[in-house]
């Protein structure tokens, strides 16, 4: 889903026939700063990250693990709440969420975005107040729904009919008036730089704007005594470096507020434009800042106002990725170094390491690319093109696809993967029975385990061992 950055072939070294889209870069021990988190250096070689040696973090804490970098995390947070006045950002906890990070969000002046019922558990764990927390998904259950009501959370994304009428019950219980977003389907999917308008009805999310759907949701919103219209949502994809989507998006979106103005005298709170800015993973992926994207955003829909009429609402994004993704890193230890002859005599190195897809499902799942380096040391042995791979019994087991590493990488390395804060430890999974990473944060020299390593004993705690045909 990165944008594939690399125009260059490469250029020495042990060339491959799908090597084109790796560029040897000049130095393979540099560390990107538009990549790395912003306290990763070498220090005589060793890759350093608050303040705190990789290789000690990956002795105290074992391999593989994620570590965060607290205070990058937070400035990122900051820079979304200061980048323009009137803006509410809430961090998409589906890109990763436990108890610290919540507080963390909540500490810098952000809302929480939380689409089931085990991420709202998560907040409310952390007491993230209640009023700063938004409610996702497409499917949520009574359970869900009533949870979220009593806890008073701020508003909840409606996103289909049935949904409508089951929290508006849900709400009348308690006696609320729960206030509402709208859904709206746009007809417009952004993934990177690129773009297809009109070309995404087809999906479950949301209510479309072109049947009509939309403005039926918004009518059956103010039809119902215990839900509060107050606005309008949409979300056209995720990794997105370019804002002719969100323009689209912005324009469809406020001609449904004026419309509805027209037709009911109701004037929209606020329209959120979701999450899906885009972050760097390989060098030449080039983002916009905080303040870019969100003056952008805003220029958008002033500018779409206008031609309606109509007042500014209250502008809000949710981004997830742009937020955590670039904070964290994930540390592996290198187990075997193999080379591989293929067809015409090349060679393709495989470097396996502990853990896999299992940690991080993106390359499997949607060929995403990572930078990766040596941690433990420097070196300057010639760099060969070398494919990372995990140790699960699957050949797509790929971490990363094609990097450049130093010709004497070995059993013992420490390899880094930089920009995996985002939907790697939330969409880990246990296959082949590997127990998940834990999450450490590093700030000032200073590392705290946030979410523990996962256990075999915890896996086998789920496992009744009990047979449905009694002995
Ligand atoms: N708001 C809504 C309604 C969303 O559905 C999402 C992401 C976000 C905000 C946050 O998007 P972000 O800023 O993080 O791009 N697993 C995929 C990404 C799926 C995104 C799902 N929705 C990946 O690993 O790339």
């Amino acid at each position: 889903m990165s944008r594939n950055a690399h125009p260059a072939g490469p250029r020495h070294g042990d060339v491959l026939p799908n090597a084109q889209q790796s560029a040897l870069p000049d130095d393979v021990n540099a560390i990107d700063p538009a990549i790395w988190p912003t306290t990763v250096a070498r220090v005589d070689g060793t890759l350093v990250l608050g303040g705190v040696l990789v290789p000690e973090l990956a002795r105290t804490h074992g391999t593989p693990a994620l570590f965060l970098d607290e205070a990058d995390v937070r400035g990122r947070a900051r820079s979304y709440t200061e980048a323009l006045a009137g803006f509410d950002v809430f961090y998409a906890g589906k890109a990763f969420l436990c108890t610290t990070l919540a507080r963390i969000v909540a500490d810098e002046g952000l809302g929480l975005d939380v689409c089931t019922g085990g991420e709202l558990a998560v907040a409310l764990a952390a007491q993230f107040p209640p009023e700063r927390i938004e409610v996702h998904g497409n499917n949520k259950s009574v359970d869900e729904l009533t949870r979220a009501v009593e806890a008073g959370v701020g508003q909840i994304i409606v996103d289909s009919f049935d949904e409508i009428g089951r929290l508006a019950a849900v709400a009348a219980t308690f006696q609320r008036q729960q206030r509402v977003l709208v859904r709206v389907t746009v007809g417009v999917e952004a993934h990177t730089h690129e773009f297809i308008a009109t070309a995404h009805e087809d999906q479950k999310f949301g209510f479309s704007l072109r049947d009509g759907s939309a403005l039926r949701a918004v009518e059956a919103v103010l039809d119902a005594p215990s839900l509060q219209f107050a606005g309008l949502h949409s979300h056209i994809g995720s990794q997105i470096f370019e804002t002719t989507g969100f323009e689209v998006a912005a324009h469809r979106v406020v001609a449904l507020a004026g419309a509805i103005r027209d037709k009911h005298g109701v004037v929209v709170d606020e329209i959120n434009l979701g999450g899906g800015l885009g972050i760097a993973y390989v060098t030449g992926d080039d983002p916009e800042s905080p303040k870019q994207t969100l003056e952008r955003l805003n220029g958008i829909v002033e500018l779409e106002c206008a031609s309606v009429g109509m007042r500014v609402p209250k502008l809000s994004v949710e981004p997830g990725r742009a937020i955590i993704g670039p904070s964290m890193i994930t540390v592996y230890e290198v187990g075997t170094v193999k080379d591989v002859t293929l067809d015409g005599g090349t060679t393709r190195r495989y470097v396996s390491v502990d853990g896999g897809m299992s940690d991080n499902i993106r390359t499997a799942l949607y060929d995403a690319q990572y930078t990766c380096t040596l941690a433990n040391r420097a070196s300057v042995e010639t760099p060969v093109l070398t494919r990372i791979v995990g140790k699960h019994c699957e050949s797509g087991d790929v971490v990363v696809r094609d990097t450049w590493l130093p010709g004497d990488v070995r059993p013992g390395d420490l390899l880094a993967v930089a920009a995996t804060g985002a939907y790697c430890r939330s969409m880990a999974s246990n296959y082949n029975h590997v127990p998940r990473p834990p999450v450490v944060s590093v700030v000032d020299g200073v590392a705290t385990v946030i979410v523990r390593r996962e256990t075999e004993d915890d896996l086998l705690a789920l496992d009744t061992g009990v047979s449905a045909v009694p002995a």
